[in-house]
This record gives C-alpha cells, sequence and structure tokens, in this order.
C-alpha cells in the first residue's frame, strides 16, 4: 500500500517566487510561503503620482512591463509590488488584456497573504483557511471582509496601480478601508 502522502496543494511554487522576484508571479499552487516572501520582499515604497497612482513594480523595485504580465496565460494572476510596495494581484484576462480591477494580497482576517488556486478558482489563505472569490469577497471564514482592491489602468506599456476609495462594487457600500 502507498503511504506517501498526497499533497493536495504543494507550497508556493519555486516559480511563483522567482517570477516575483525577476518580475512578476504567477499565482498557480496553493502554500504558506507566501507569507512569508510578502513579509520581507516588500520593496522601498515610492512617491505617488495623480491620484496616489504608482507604477507596478517588482520585489527589487524595478517597473514590470504591461508586455510582461500579458503574456502570461489568461486567467492567471500575476502578483507585483503595488501602492506602499504590498503585495497585489492582477488578473490577465482571457483577451490578454488586464482587469480593471487589482486585489491586495492580505487577508482581512489576520493579514496573511495568500496564493489563487486555479484550481478552485479561489485565493486561499494558509494561516487559517479563509478562501475568497476571484473578485475578493469572503467565500469562507475566518475572514471577515472583502479583500482590498485598488484600480489598475495600462499605459504606455506601463502598469498604473492606484488607491480605490469609491463605492465597493462587491457590496455596493463605502470601501471598509477608506
Ligand atoms: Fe487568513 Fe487568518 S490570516 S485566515
Amino acid at each position: 500500500m502507498d503511504t506517501s502522502l498526497q499533497i493536495e496543494s504543494p507550497s508556493l511554487s519555486r516559480r511563483q517566487l522567482l517570477n516575483f522576484i525577476t518580475g512578476a508571479t504567477v499565482a498557480a499552487t496553493a502554500g504558506s510561503a507566501l507569507y512569508v516572501a510578502g513579509k520581507f520582499f516588500i520593496p522601498p515604497v515610492e512617491k505617488t503620482g495623480a491620484g496616489g497612482a504608482i507604477v507596478a513594480k517588482d520585489i527589487l523595485g524595478n517597473p514590470i512591463p504591461a508586455t510582461q504580465i500579458l503574456a502570461e496565460e489568461p486567467g492567471s494572476r500575476a502578483l507585483v509590488a503595488g501602492v506602499g510596495g504590498e503585495p497585489t494581484y492582477l488578473i490577465v484576462k482571457e483577451d490578454h488584456t488586464l482587469d480593471s480591477i487589482g486585489i491586495l494580497d492580505n487577508c482581512t482576517h489576520l493579514g496573511c497573504t495568500f496564493p489563487w488556486n486555479p484550481n478552485d478558482q479561489q485565493f486561499q489563505c494558509p494561516c487559517h483557511g479563509s478562501r475568497y472569490a476571484p473578485d475578493g469577497t469572503v467565500v469562507r471564514g475566518p475572514a471577515p471582509l472583502p479583500l482590498k482592491i485598488f484600480h489598475i489602468a495600462v499605459i504606455d506599456n506601463s502598469i498604473l496601480i492606484s488607491p480605490w476609495t469609491e463605492t465597493d462594487p462587491r457590496t455596493g457600500e463605502k470601501p471598509w478601508w477608506v
């Protein structure tokens, strides 16, 4: 009898971390290593432009060209350094454009970072099991609130990330983080 363990969701893939280091990371597997990575590999905060927009960067502080992210598989999530250097998920749509909404990689329970699980189509927090739908709404607690979102725009091959201060389209209410 095979007694070897079947790991449902392997720890953060090497590719996910290495891509983030070199430009972007595509969430593909579940695990907890990103929590550690997210806490220690945050680049310096940069000054913000009009509307608080900043250019998406890798963890070394280098701007990430939009073409690099858009070359990823449709439906994938790319992790970049966003506003305040915080890890932010970008969503590559089926038509190889970026979704206009980005999602903060910071669990609303106790602040762990988390991977995207493409099989379940959920963000799944490894710390206490919270799960989020693709738009960041809570599917399963203990997370009490939806994930924070940002505006995403592409201009001249740069990815601009800016704070979301308007009505949260998921709740129809003022965002909890404003
Ligand atoms: Fe994510 Fe607790 S920090 S579930």
